[in-house]
């Protein structure tokens, strides 16, 4: 179980947001407490960036929000087992917008639903809703997104294994200037490990090697890695 972060934001609107970041991860079927691990990783990001409180607060929001839209949204496809189809994508691609709009209704502060809109923006300009790119996406969410998909790596889903912790760094290196601030990347690379960094890979003989057919083929590359 992760703390209730007190420090960060009002105590009654954390422990709502918890139990919304519950209701999500169990929505998405995750095992372990997938926002809660986000929002962790994401301030230690945050706090080496020296970021604002206030600043913090919107992130720990957004990030236990971020996927929020995806209940609202109610789509049996989200909990399926098989990849998405292309119609499914870009359906799915509308619950940061549908996102906003949820955090703003729970009480959860301008900027943090903002954050849960552009936490799918990219570095490279090819996320979504938005399509920002680079500094036009704030720090905030290019941190949200990177916590996101590490702990999303690092978690077994209906449709992949756990990958161990070397793994996913790997992927944030090699979508580093893609999808991912490299600013960001190299400061989440050079944080000492916190417990909820660590991976739920049951073995590291789980993992192909790497550069192998399968890794090339893998299917949860782009939308996959988190949703
Ligand atoms: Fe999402």
């Amino acid at each position: 179980m992760v703390a209730v972060q007190t420090d960060l934001i009002d105590r009654a609107a954390a422990e709502a947001f918890i139990q919304l970041a519950r209701t999500t991860d169990k929505f998405e079927r995750y095992e372990n407490p997938h926002a809660q691990r986000i929002a962790a990783i994401a301030d230690e990001i945050a706090t080496s960036f020296h970021l604002a409180r206030h600043d913090r607060g919107s992130l720990y929001a957004a990030a236990l929000l971020h996927d929020l839209g995806e209940v609202a949204m109610e789509r049996d496809y989200v909990q399926a087992s098989g990849a998405l189809s292309s119609e499914e994508r870009l359906d799915l691609a509308r619950h940061p917008v549908i996102g906003e709009r949820e955090a703003s209704r729970v009480g959860a502060d301008r900027a943090a639903q903002l954050l849960v809109r552009w936490h799918h923006e990219w570095w490279n300009g090819s996320g979504y809703p938005d399509a920002l790119r680079r500094e036009e996406i704030p720090l905030t969410a290019r941190i949200l997104r990177v916590a996101d998909s590490y702990a999303a790596l690092t978690d077994a889903r209906p449709f992949r294994p756990a990958l161990t912790e070397e793994a996913a760094k790997r992927e944030l290196i090699d979508r580093a200037g893609i999808e991912f601030d490299p600013g960001v990347v190299s400061v989440f690379l050079s944080l000492e490990p916190i417990a909820e960094m660590a991976s739920f890979a049951k073995t590291h003989e789980d993992e192909p090697p790497p550069d192998t057919a399968e890794k090339k083929s893998r299917p949860w590359d782009l939308f996959s890695f988190s949703k």
